[in-house]
């Protein structure tokens, strides 16, 4: 009796401490599942259609994928259109005040909250680092679960050959220097 009220309670601890493995391992990709799905909430009919059309990427859909290819074969002619929905809330032009979000001019390479004069969201003043290609990649696939607390209220563009547009778009529009795809 005491060895099966023994191997009882071993089952149970091993089922809990899996768990919190679980947890720890893959909180991350829950958490950019998460973000995917309100984007999709958002937008039904847009969604539906890019997912008809571009069929061969659909893997990449929502994922943080490695940008780098995409961002070798841009369209700026569909970036020029994506960057409407980020004009919202953000000026790119260089010398223009911030907005809803802070200016954009020279965003590509730029470290990150670094704009003078603008009161981001503590999740986005502990983000650190710099917006390289990929760091902006990886924030605008779900920006509430890549910067928790973010005040970007913005669900996200889950096609990368959306993201390649609107980056290569603003570094080849809005800088001084528009930095080299590796
Ligand atoms: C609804 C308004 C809104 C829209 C639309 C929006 N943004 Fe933002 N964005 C913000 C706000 C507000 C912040 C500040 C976030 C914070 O402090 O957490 C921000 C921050 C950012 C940052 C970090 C800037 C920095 O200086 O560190 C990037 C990069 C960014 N946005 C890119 C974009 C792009 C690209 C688009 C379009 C695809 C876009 N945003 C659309 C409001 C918006």
């Amino acid at each position: 009796m005491i060895q099966i009220a023994g191997a009882v309670v071993f089952a149970v601890v091993i089922t809990l401490i899996t768990v919190s493995a679980a947890d720890i391992f893959y909180g991350k990709p829950e958490q950019t599942g998460r973000g995917y799905t309100v984007d999709v909430a958002g937008t039904p009919a847009a969604t539906t259609t890019t997912e008809g059309s571009m069929g061969e990427h659909s893997h990449d859909m929502g994922k943080p994928v490695d940008i780098t290819p995409y961002l070798a074969k841009a369209d700026l002619k569909l970036g020029a259109q994506i960057i409407k929905r980020c004009q919202a809330c953000h000026n790119f032009e260089k010398d223009k005040p911030n907005s809803v979000g802070p200016n954009q001019y020279g965003l590509v390479g730029r470290k990150v909250a670094s704009v003078a004069g603008f009161d981001y969201s503590d999740g986005m003043k502990k983000k650190g680092g710099a917006w390289t290609f990929q760091a902006i990649s990886d924030f605008l696939t779900a920006p509430a679960s890549v910067v928790p607390g973010t005040k970007m209220g913005f669900p996200g563009l889950t096609r990368p050959e959306d993201r390649a547009a609107v980056i290569m778009y603003i570094n080849q529009t809005f800088s001084d220097k528009p930095l080299p795809v590796k």
